[in-house]
């Protein structure tokens, strides 16, 4: 078989504006990820890159709601979306941000040679210029009437409400967002891309792309019919990346034009951090490698049309100066995604409709968010999250047909033999088995390359599906009482098509598979399995383990604490009435400032602390406190830490607890409570 051709997986890069939520996800964050886990399996070399796009209005916008500084914003959520990608086991080779040095550098190149070669040309425009506040306002930070359906709250860029694009000179009756006046029409020179002048390559290069999908394909013809027009690609702002050229200190890129430069920034950059800096041509030089783009459909022409030129571009400069040996690869295929609505409505970040990452990855397993949004993927057309459909998917077939067949055929042979049994002389029937899962891995496969991923899983859960089956027919619990070589025959297979779903199902639902793989007691981690071992045979005589819960089935009733929707611009509601606490109550607690004395393990339980507290006057109090994951003792040793000491003793798995120490839980950090400030005595009054 001759080598896999290298992939390339570049992933739209999300605004650090706000937490990630479901539509992200759905979107364009899964189905790269199920993508490049497929590949790296197949022996692919892959490369997935995106990282924070940090600039534009969306994040100017949200710091000054915020009161903070576009770069404090930015680096919040940069961390924030690299902590909710791992926990949702999304897994990037790199996930950068536009704000690096080395995104900068190369996008201020990619500037000079479009400049030099005419393909950006300077022109005097028309801006909206505020007399007040004294500068040119980008397009959102203009409100008005729009000239077509006479909405009054229009924005400068786009009207929400009939969706028209706009232009802020078009408002009627336009007022600056910021401070109300009525801003001026001032002359303003930008820079503008030459699209035009790309069309005929454009049309060339797109010929032979008829296996895009579908909606791919129209909004980018929709687009060259319109016929293609010189963009301004520079703004009258003061955040982005300058403009290299004297003069044009008041100015910055659009956030759009250098934005998609990151999957080549961040494949250099990449390269660079594994000290090969010239590694990333393997992925943009070599006319082997195919690369994929992953979006949603609201980004499809900044990746079919303007990104292809501005490359097209770009390497006619190289290849002119002699810097490259052969253009840059144009993308292969730009997997597109429709939307996903949530029980019926758009998600919105403006109107606070949403499911934020973090908020549903306290609550749930990542795996059933992966599995629901799997299923349920908008790839053809736009899919809707609802709670009652997520429940019934995960008890009924994540839980119900896969959970429950890996977990019938593990502890049945756990129990009665404890080792992965001999396989003699299979019957034909057995023998079916190996060939379900040679079909169900090729057919797995070519869903899996032609990203229709909904099929892929569907496959394979039809694997687990004839699993049950199968296990039905061989009834070994009758079988082990009459002939108990024949059902370890049975179970051997039935063993194989385990190890077989954990491999299958590795991209769709990473920690599981892994759990699975333990279970089976296969050494290192599945997501380094070969795919096509899931058909070489399990070693007989391997001792099993005991097989670790897969899944548990989730109660409909926990739907009560379900996520609530995202909403920044909702008044908080005012607390409940059975949450109130009267004042009295609350100063019945005492409250102290403690010293920790001692940190031992909990001699029962795995996850527990016995702590000695000094909490002053010379008393002290024994703790028992759930912070093994989260602490070294020597992190706790000798902190003052926050506590309550009247509280009734509780006996807490063999061991009493004489009080109850603070700390702060998110669902994943646990964060103890450290009153810090030097010259705090112990025993001091917490209020
Ligand atoms: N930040 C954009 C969005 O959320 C996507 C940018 S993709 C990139 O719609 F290619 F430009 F980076
Ligand atoms: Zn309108």
């Amino acid at each position: 078989m001759s080598k896999p051709e290298p992939i390339l997986v570049c992933v739209a890069w999300p605004y650090a504006n706000g937490s990630l939520h479901l539509g992200h996800v759905a979107g364009s964050l899964l189905p790269p990820d199920i993508f490049a886990r497929y590949h790296r399996m197949k022996g692919s070399k892959v490369l997935m890159v995106s990282g924070s796009d940090c600039h534009g209005t969306p994040i100017m916008v949200q710091a000054e709601k915020a009161g903070i500084t576009p770069a404090q914003l930015v680096e919040k959520f940069n961390a924030e979306h690299k902590q909710s990608l791992q926990q949702l086991g999304v897994q990037f080779d790199l996930f950068t941000a536009t704000s690096t040095e080395n995104h900068k550098k190369w996008v201020q190149d990619i500037f000079t040679v479009h400049k030099k070669l005419g393909y950006l040309v300077e022109r005097e425009g028309k801006g909206t210029y505020c007399p007040k506040d004294k500068r040119f306002l980008p397009d959102r930070y203009v409100e008005g009437t729009c000239p077509h359906c006479a909405n009054r709250q229009a924005r400068g860029d786009q009207c929400d409400k009939c969706g028209k694009t706009l232009d802020p000179i078009d408002l009627k009756n336009p007022k600056c967002k910021t401070c109300g006046a009525t801003p001026e029409t001032r002359p303003t020179k930008h820079f503008y891309f030459t699209l035009p002048k790309f069309e005929p390559r454009l049309k060339e290069w797109l010929k032979d792309k008829a296996y895009w999908r579908p909606n791919t394909i129209n909004f980018t013809n929709n687009w060259l019919k319109e016929g293609l027009q010189d963009r301004a690609i520079t703004r009258d702002l003061s955040w982005g990346i300058p403009i290299p050229l004297a003069g044009y200190e008041d100015k910055r890129i659009y956030v759009w034009y250098e934005a998609v430069c990151g999957y080549l920034t961040a494949s250099v950059e990449w390269a660079q951090a594994h000290g090969k800096p010239d590694a990333w041509k393997d992925w943009w030089l070599n006319p082997d490698t195919k690369s994929f783009y992953f979006l949603g459909k609201d980004n499809i022409p900044f990746h079919t049309i303007i990104w292809p030129a501005m490359l097209m571009g770009y390497s006619e400069g190289l290849l002119k100066e002699k810097k490259l040996p052969r253009a840059l690869n144009l993308p292969y295929n730009v997997p597109a995604n429709e939307f996903l609505t949530l029980s019926g409505q758009q998600f919105s970040k403006s109107r606070g409709i949403g499911i934020q990452l973090p908020d549903i990855l306290s609550k749930f397993d990542p795996d059933t968010i992966r599995y629901y949004l799997s299923a349920n993927m908008p790839e053809d057309k736009d899919a809707d999250w609802s709670w009652d459909d997520f429940v019934a998917k995960i008890n009924d077939e994540l839980v119900g047909i896969y959970g429950n067949y890996v977990h019938r055929v593990l502890s049945f042979t756990q129990n009665h033999y404890g080792v992965i049994p001999d396989r003699d002389a299979p019957t034909t029937r057995q023998l079916e088995v190996l060939d379900k899962i040679r079909e169900t891995a090729g057919y797995a496969a070519q869903f899996i390359e032609l990203c229709e991923f909904k099929k892929a899983l569907r496959q394979v859960m039809a694997l687990a599906q004839y699993g049950n089956k199968y296990v039905d027919d061989m009834a070994p619990w009758a079988l082990v009482k009459k002939d108990r070589k024949a059902c370890g025959t049975a179970l051997n297979l039935g063993l194989q098509l385990v190890k077989a779903l954990a491999i299958l199902m590795q991209p769709f639902l990473p920690f599981a598979a892994q759990r699975i793989w333990e279970s089976l007691g296969e050494p290192g981690k599945v997501a380094e399995a070969s795919w096509e071992t899931a058909l070489e045979d399990i070693p007989a005589g391997r001792k099993l383990p005991v097989p670790k819960i897969l899944f548990e089935k989730i109660d409909p009733a926990r739907l009560a604490e379900k996520p609530a929707a995202a909403a920044p611009t909702a008044p908080t509601p005012a607390a409940k009435p059975n949450n109130v606490v009267p004042f009295e109550d609350f100063q019945k607690l005492d409250l102290r400032v403690g010293k920790v004395l001692s940190v031992e393990p909990h001699p029962k339980a795995d996850k527990l602390y016995v702590l000695k507290v000094d909490i002053g006057n010379g008393e002290t109090r024994q703790l028992v406190a759930g912070m093994r994951a989260h602490y070294k003792a020597e992190e706790l040793l000798g902190k003052h830490v926050a506590l309550i000491v009247n509280l009734a003793p509780a006996n807490i798995r063999g061991v009493e607890s004489q009080g109850m120490l603070f700390g702060a839980d998110d669902g994943s950090v646990v964060s103890v409570l450290l009153p810090d400030k030097p010259g705090l005595k112990v025993g001091a009054k917490i209020r």
